[in-house]
């Protein structure tokens, strides 16, 4: 029997996430949005790409949450995105507004589902998403380090013109300009990447990484980046359905792992069919423990501006 993965939020990233995930076949998909014939336009144009992209799996688009019901996976995709000069923490009262009411909407319709949260401002999202489901912490979880991560991993693939399959790297924190690049960790060919480009040149990379979002955004001018957050998110749901307990970095509630206790922040996790598996203790160096209890800090402060509302 095929699994059931729901993306809500029919934009450029929900659409394309429910596309990739419709691709592998795996899964039957429901595109819910809020506005009327965008969710039912797409997800027909997707169906009908089926007998092309060799998919037997089925598609509806809709704009209430009744065809959600018995979901195994909600994908939270809706929100508004950042325009050129806006910073993700800038959505923060509008997209909280928004995931509230759609995980609400999602728990009327669905058990037990896993939820991954792709809205920003990311970590104080899908923690209020978390704490809007009642679901254990285990099957709340945000999509961005594999994003960010997959963009440290294609500079530094161009950097050294190698294959981005012999990239390791591991981009952990928040995301946003916390986030954590751990060079140790990074590695090219068993190499660390410390040893193959030198120090003012890999630290304007990581810039480049944690700048990621926005030079996307600068391009595009009407919107963020949505091909690479989609493939994060399919990468996330196949290895959900599959049960393949690959380790991804992802945005995890800590309970006390890396001194950090009721937050979320971004840790390698390992993930299986029932969500989050295990939290991988990575030995970090101290600046790189600094790095990820500072950009804690800048979740709590999002989730006490929260709390304010
Ligand atoms: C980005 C947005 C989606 O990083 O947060 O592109």
């Amino acid at each position: 029997m095929k699994s059931k993965v729901t993306v809500v939020g029919a934009g450029n990233v929900g659409a394309t996430t429910a596309q990739r995930i419709f691709e592998k076949g795996h899964s039957d998909v429901v595109l819910i949005d809020v506005v009327e014939g965008i969710p039912q336009g797409k997800a027909l144009d997707i169906l009908e790409s089926g007998p092309i992209v060799k998919s037997d799996a089925k598609i509806i688009g809709t704009n209430t949450y009744e065809e959600s019901n018995d979901s195994d996976i909600v994908v939270i995709t809706a929100g508004i995105a950042r325009k050129p000069g806006m910073s993700r923490d800038d959505l923060l009262i509008t997209n909280m507004n928004i995931v509230g009411s759609v995980t609400e909407s999602i728990m009327k319709h669905s058990k037990n589902p896993i939820i991954i949260v792709v809205s920003n401002p990311l970590d104080a999202m899908v923690q209020h998403s978390f704490s809007k489901s009642g679901l254990s912490k285990e099957r709340v979880i945000g999509m961005a380090g594999i994003l960010d991560t997959g963009r440290f991993r294609t500079f530094l693939s161009e950097e050294l013109n190698v294959s981005v399959n012999s990239i390791d790297a591991y981009v952990l924190g928040g995301h946003g300009d916390s986030m954590v690049p751990l060079l140790k960790a990074t590695t090219i060919g068993g190499v660390p990447v410390e040893e193959m480009i030198e120090k003012n040149r890999l630290e304007e990379i990581v810039q480049r990484t944690r700048d990621g979002g926005a030079e996307i955004v600068a391009h595009l001018k009407t919107g963020s980046a949505y091909y690479a957050p989609s493939a994060a998110v399919a990468q996330m749901v196949d290895a959900i359905i599959h049960d393949t307990k690959e380790v991804f970095p992802c945005a995890a509630m800590l309970d006390g792992e890396y001194g950090i206790k009721g937050v979320y922040a971004g840790v390698p996790v390992k993930l299986g069919s029932s969500g989050i598996e295990e939290i991988i203790n990575l030995n970090l160096s101290q600046s790189e423990k600094d790095g990820l209890l500072a950009s804690s800090k800048a979740v709590e402060e999002l989730i006490e501006v929260m709390k304010g509302q």
